[in-house]
């Protein structure tokens, strides 16, 4: 048996091995020593840097906090880290505090470019009164300008838009009660233009949107009145719509119809129009068209009676940059007057924005819209179809409300008109969502699925100053805080009131 020695066995070098056959290796030369290896750092520097002025020294180190984790745990401990920031194009508008740079909004650039997952260009803001909504939105819209793009508010509640307005030589058109403005919500925009001209195929393809733009009005108009707008309503009003136009009897030329004209012709029907609609007698018609009759009525005599029920008299000139109808004179009149008046210009707007021409860039304003969602399914259906439409048309929509929650105010729990609402959020592909109280966080989880850490953003550091907001951009998050020069001051300071009635109480 061999016994095995203890310790790892050593073999005979090769200088052993080859004495041990009589032969002796040449010995090997040291390499000359160079004079800079044997102090390699001559002049050490302090952590404190080089002594002396002008050299950089501090006295007291960089407080460097060190942590240490492995590169999977680092998106947990800083989930929000988002890398890079959104490329450099569109309005610029502030500092984005996750990726330290400067943060531009672009969100026809986003869209087409398919950056962050954005897929329309539609936005919507949510943030507690006094935030700087109005304000954030004020300052997009202006430094778009530079970019060609030109701009439609659609119902200035508070006439906040008009310094604006006028900064840029364009004055607003006023709507209220004494006021020489009229808007017709049937008007047919452009899509009326050259109507005699047209191919058969191309006056039928626009007759229908026309109709359908103006049956969906009607739909939320008598809507706001709770009353329920059923087939046989829509079969008795579209076909008044086409008697009236002169469509029935294959006019050249559409004639321009107005509110009351319709009201009339439903009061008064003819014996053709009792017979397509195929009533018994025109008693059988007016009993059964009474409640679509009585809502289109408060419009004709009602307390919004002037205003919207003549031929347009505002004259919009799209190569202006900004075009803006001041609606505060209707605030007297309750929410859901102003509401009823967005309904109708929200139509108007809409057929002054078809048929826009390729590349004419627009951005379509809709501040404190939860007013016009208020007013039930309809309202919020129409609006449904202008942000579904954004993508077509080019337009930049933007919708403004106060939370999340307001999504949910427009109908009962579980409602169509809730369901429609709730999926206005996935239209808008950017979120922006300025400060909030502590109160609303939950909404923000549920409605937004945002997480706790984001919550805080909103409700801690977005709410401890004007202008701060987190976006959400497609799947890209910012923490931005919009800047403010000096000329936007003057035009986003909404606290002029407050500020004239402290200086009277004062
Ligand atoms: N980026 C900003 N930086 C500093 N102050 C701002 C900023 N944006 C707006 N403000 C100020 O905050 C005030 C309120 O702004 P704004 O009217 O835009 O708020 P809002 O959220 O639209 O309010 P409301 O819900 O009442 O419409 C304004 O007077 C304005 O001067
Ligand atoms: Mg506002």
């Amino acid at each position: 048996m061999i016994r095995r020695r203890a310790g790892r066995q050593r073999g005979r070098g090769v200088a052993q091995l080859v004495a041990d056959f009589g032969h002796q290796l040449p010995p090997l030369a040291r390499p000359p020593m160079r004079p800079q290896d044997a102090d390699p750092f001559p002049f050490l520097v302090g952590r404190g840097g080089r002594t002396g002025q002008a050299a950089g020294w501090c006295p007291v180190p960089a407080p460097l906090a060190v942590y240490r984790m492995t590169s999977e745990q680092a998106g947990g401990v800083w989930p929000l880290i988002a890398g890079d920031g959104l490329p450099a194009t569109g309005a610029l508008l502030g500092i984005d505090y996750l990726s330290g740079g400067a943060f531009s909004v672009d969100p026809i650039g986003w869209t087409l470019g398919g950056i962050a997952g954005v897929t329309n260009p539609n936005m919507i803001l949510f943030g507690a009164p006094g935030r700087g909504k109005s304000g954030t939105v004020k300052m997009f819209a202006l430094r778009q300008m530079a970019y060609g793009y030109r701009t439609l508010i659609l119902g200035d509640v508070k006439d906040e838009y008009e310094p604006l307005c006028r900064a840029l030589g364009v004055p607003p058109h006023a709507v209220g009660h004494g006021l020489p403005a009229r808007i017709n919500p049937l008007d047919f925009g452009p899509l009326g233009n050259d109507w005699t001209g047209l191919p058969r195929a191309e006056a039928q393809r626009r007759a229908a949107m026309v109709f359908s733009r103006w049956l969906l009005l009607i739909r939320g108009l008598v809507g706001s009145q709770h009353v329920p707008f059923g087939p046989t309503a829509e079969t008795a009003v579209g076909q008044v719509i086409r008697d009236l136009t002169g469509y029935t009897a294959g006019a050249d030329r559409m004639r321009e119809i107005t509110i009351p004209q319709l009201w009339q012709a439903l009061r008064a029907p003819t014996a053709e129009l009792v017979d397509s609609c195929r009533y018994a007698t025109s008693q059988a018609f007016l009993d059964e068209t009474r409640p679509v009759r009585d809502a289109l009525g408060a419009l004709v005599t009602g307390h919004l009676a002037g205003l919207f029920d003549a031929p347009t008299t505002v004259a919009v000139d799209w190569r202006a940059p900004i075009q803006s109808l001041s609606l505060s004179r209707l605030d007297p009149l309750g929410d859901e007057a102003v509401g009823v008046a967005l309904t109708c210009l929200n139509s108007w707007g809409r057929a002054m924005t078809q048929l826009a021409e390729p590349g004419d860039l627009r951005i379509v304003i809709r501040d404190e819209c939860w007013k016009q969602m208020r007013l039930g399914a309809d309202a919020v259906k129409s609006l449904d179809a202008d942000l579904r439409l954004s993508r077509n048309d080019g337009c930049i929509q933007i919708v403004v409300a106060h939370k999340p929650s307001d999504m949910l105010t427009v109908g009962d729990a579980g409602s169509q008109a809730v369901a429609i609402a709730k999926d206005l959020l996935h239209l808008c592909a950017t979120k922006v969502l300025l400060g909030q109280d502590d109160q609303i966080s939950d909404e923000l989880s549920d409605l937004l699925g945002l997480n706790p850490m984001a919550e805080r953003i909103v409700t801690d550091w977005a709410a401890s100053a004007k202008g701060r907001a987190l976006w959400l951009v497609g799947n890209h998050v910012a923490k931005v805080q919009t800047v403010r020069t000096s000329i936007d001051v003057a035009l986003t300071d909404t606290n002029d009131a407050i500020a004239a009635n402290g200086a009277e109480v004062a």
